[in-house]
């Protein structure tokens, strides 16, 4: 693996400005409308070390709402409040197949689990299982969760990215409701959709985001202060399943591509890191039909390709 600080600073600027263009050709999210306000041609990456520097090139001031990438930390926080069990009891360890909100197959598998914690599905049912008295206590440990790894008191909800969710998620909540049905989801459906929609709607910037891989990439321990964040079994459950569903069913087309680790959202944004080294967050919000940013992608795979990155 190469990894020489100044030839990857020199060949940043070259990458973004080759990749830029591909957003012409995707789409912002609409579906829900307070995401379609993002600027199509936006396309910015921070990629932090291990001594918590930050190498960044594009638009890297954008903020933007997590979205899909939460799914990450809450399925990390669901295991540390429950552990292994009562997780893979409401939740597969499989990649779909299918698209990231889809129904099908909860009717078709017994039990009727989602197939993995990535898609909405399986968020949802992990969302239900975060501890607290009650769904602003459990959004209050998720958002504290989320600032302590992301090393930054500073980030919130986005009030109007979760207004706008809440109020068109016409598909997640028959996804919820089916799952109350299929006997996943115990209590108050519309209780677990908000603490859902919540998390969905932090807003962070490509730097928190870098910050927050970098602890997967460091096993879940700090490198800067060596504390340890995450128990290190957890972080390898959860970049497994970013390596099989984290790019939904484009997933092994980016592990071909790319093969490194990745989460990605709907607003745009990809979570991604080279393990024992950088933690990356990229920003793009233009996406291709699997709801993967298309620049984003493009300057990985540019990245990966010359430095060697891919892990297989
Ligand atoms: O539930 C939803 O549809 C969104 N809050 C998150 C979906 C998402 O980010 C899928 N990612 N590519």
């Amino acid at each position: 693996m190469k990894m020489d600080v100044q030839i990857l600073k020199d060949y940043l600027p070259h990458a973004v400005k080759e990749s830029r263009p591909f957003a012409a050709k995707g789409e912002v999210a609409a579906y829900i409308p307070e995401l379609s306000k993002a600027p199509k041609e936006a396309l910015g990456i921070c990629m932090m070390d291990k001594s918590g520097v930050c190498t960044s090139e594009g638009d890297t001031g954008l903020t933007f709402t997590l979205q899909s990438i939460s799914k990450v930390f809450t399925l990390i926080l669901a295991l540390m409040d429950n552990g292994e069990e009562v997780v893979f009891s409401k939740v597969g360890k499989e990649p779909s197949g299918d698209d990231f909100n889809s129904m099908l197959k909860l009717e078709l598998v017994e039990p009727g689990i989602p197939f993995n914690p990535l898609i909405n599905a399986g968020a949802i049912a992990i969302s239900s299982l975060i501890q607290g008295k009650s769904p602003q206590d459990k959004s209050n440990r998720i958002l504290t969760f989320f600032r302590e790894i992301a090393g930054s008191d500073k980030i919130d909800i986005n009030l109007g990215v979760y207004r706008s969710e809440s109020a068109s998620a016409h598909r997640n909540r028959s996804l919820a409701y089916f799952l109350k049905d299929n006997g996943v989801l115990t209590g108050d459906v519309e209780e677990v959709l908000d603490v859902y929609f919540r998390h969905c709607s932090i807003e962070v910037t490509c730097s928190d985001i870098a910050r927050m891989a970098l602890l997967l990439a460091c096993d879940g321990t700090d490198p800067v202060s060596g504390k340890e964040w995450i128990p290190r079994r957890y972080v390898q459950i959860a970049k497994t399943f970013m390596v099989t569903c984290g790019m939904y069913n484009a997933s092994g087309e980016f592990a071909i591509c790319v093969g490194l680790p990745a989460k990605s959202g709907v607003s745009g944004g990809i979570l991604t890191m080279v393990p024992g080294h950088y933690g990356i967050g990229v920003i793009g919000p233009a996406l291709n039909s699997k709801g993967n940013s298309l620049a984003g992608v493009h300057l990985l795979e540019l990245l990966s390709q010359k430095f060697d990155w891919s892990m297989f």
